[in-house]
């Protein structure tokens, strides 16, 4: 399962980078592709066509917003290179914009509610003839409904259907008012030759759509269908691409990225996967998230061990300390099972970053499985957590459950689980002061001299440097201050 939302992992960067927003750094300019001679003929189609004032002047143009996780973020550039490919120009907002895209995400409520708040905003320009589409899980899961409770908008697509996108987007773009994309029974993957990528040095590449697991509390089965993983030919061959292209990090994308199950008659297993995509020339740092427990084996550390191209760090989910609510979670392993697996990654011969995801307020958790969990925290130590409260989520086992937690109760649930985490945090982070790392310079600050980037095992840390054009570039830093939240560093020579 990806992540979605940021809990107390701020200095850990599971997600695409938004360094554009509010944190005072500032990515590099992002690589675009734009396909001028299809941008030409739209011109030409829209001169022939009887489009009224504001769509004419308009035409062309798309905006796309995304919600939720990693996965999503990358479907939006692949859906960017499908609209870009077609002739169209990419808006930064929605009111220059004939087409306007939700990516949407239901993994909790809260998420799902965003969206309908945004397609209230465009009821009121129902009238001004722009095309407005809901992607992602909130398109798959409300299906048709959607155009009910927003009657001005024309297309309704989940992600199991994007292959389809192009014939879905001629349909609208011909006037078609209703059209949706909502099999989930598709055995293909969404791959497109032009992709618009959002960071120019690091790629994502899904390898694995949809999850087979049954997690009782989760939407994703539902609303990305069966588990579907691309032919190890082709992601190598998106790979070499993408290092000629320059990038110098991929990360390999997947709701459970280690189930991963190789459809050609090579047969790669994960771990051979990813060590193949660590020898393509050019790369330097290969990723991959988010890592199911079951499937998580003693070759995929020996990969790690042996190619430092790999970065040393794992996102595996627990979702709680409690064998009793993983089983009613149906998370199909135990605590001491998962310990197990720990254990495991602890045994490696270079230290291993481990994060996670916990969820508090399961229906019948218990003040002494909540301890369970705190207790885990102190077992394992993570470098990072992300933490949620349980949301009753549609089409899911749990939401039949009984002995639902009040709000209030998850709410202090959550604030303990935090607080252990932000205590154990300081902890490490205080003991990284004086050590040196590797980064990916990703950030400039507005102040001068500041920098940011991450490092092999995906923390985050500010730093100075006297030098100029550092992004993009690798840096060795040494640690000078720590918080529970973040590290600073300084350029080392
Ligand atoms: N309620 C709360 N958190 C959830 N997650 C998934 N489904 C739910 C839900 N119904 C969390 C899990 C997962 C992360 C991405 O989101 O912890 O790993
Ligand atoms: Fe992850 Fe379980 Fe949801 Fe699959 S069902 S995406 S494994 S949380």
């Amino acid at each position: 399962m990806l992540n979605c939302e940021t809990g107390m992992g701020k200095t850990f960067d599971i997600g695409l980078e938004r360094l554009t927003g509010g944190s005072g750094f500032s990515i590099g300019s992002a690589i675009t592709t734009k396909n001028e001679d299809c941008a030409a003929q739209v011109g030409a189609r829209a001169e022939a066509s009887e489009l009224d004032a504001i769509r004419g002047a308009l035409r062309g143009t798309f905006f796309l917003e995304t919600f939720g996780c990693q996965m999503n973020d990358h479907d939006s550039e692949k859906v960017a290179g499908v609209l870009l490919s077609r002739g169209y120009t990419q808006v930064e907002s929605p009111d220059s914009a004939s087409l306007i895209l939700y990516n949407t995400c239901s993994i909790r409520e809260k998420a799902a509610q965003k969206v309908f708040s945004r397609l209230g905003e465009f009821g009121l320009k129902q009238d001004e003839g722009r095309i407005i589409g809901v992607l992602g899980c909130v398109a798959q899961q409300e299906g048709e409904e959607i155009f009910r409770r927003a009657p001005w908008v024309s297309l309704v697509c989940g992600s199991a259907s994007y292959s389809k996108l192009p014939e879905l987007l001629a349909r609208v773009e011909a006037g078609n008012q209703r059209v949706t994309g909502l099999d989930t029974d598709t055995d293909e993957t969404f791959e497109t030759p032009v992709t618009r990528r959002d960071n120019p040095w690091r790629a994502y590449l899904t390898i694995i759509e949809g999850c087979d697991k049954a997690c009782s509390y989760c939407v994703v089965p539902y609303t990305r269908g069966p588990e579907r993983s691309r032919g190890s030919d082709s992601i190598l061959g998106e790979v070499r691409q993408l290092a000629e292209l320059g990038y110098s990090e991929v990360q390999l994308l997947g709701q459970t990225v280690n189930s991963y199950a190789d459809p050609t008659a090579r047969k790669m297993r994960f771990s051979e996967l990813l060590l193949a995509v660590a020898e393509t020339p050019g790369l330097r740092r290969v990723r991959f998230t988010t890592s199911h427990p079951r499937d998580f084996t003693q070759d995929i550390v020996d990969a790690i061990d042996t190619q430092p191209k790999l970065c040393n760090h794992v996102h595996l989910p627990v979702q709680s300390g409690s064998t009793r609510v993983l089983r009613a979670m149906q998370r199909t392993y135990s605590r001491e099972e998962y310990l197990e697996k720990i254990a495991m990654i602890r045994g490696a011969k270079r230290p291993i970053s481990i994060t996670t995801d916990i969820i508090v307020g399961f229906p019948g958790e218990t003040d002494e499985d909540l301890a369970e969990t705190l207790s885990l925290l102190d077992v394992v130590r993570y470098d990072a957590m992300f933490s949620f409260k349980y949301s009753p989520r549609p089409h899911t086992p749990s939401l039949k459950m009984s002995d639902a937690i009040p709000e209030e109760e998850k709410s202090r649930r959550l604030g303990i689980l935090q607080e252990k985490q932000r205590e154990i945090q300081a902890v490490r982070y205080a003991t990284m002061v004086g050590e040196r790392f590797e980064l990916l310079v990703s950030g400039k600050s507005r102040r001068e001299n500041q920098w940011s980037g991450h490092t092999s095992c995906h923390r985050v840390i500010n730093f100075s440097s006297q030098e100029q054009a550092l992004l993009g570039k690798y840096v060795q830093v040494v640690v000078t201050g720590a918080t529970p939240n973040g590290l600073s560093g300084e350029q080392a020579p």
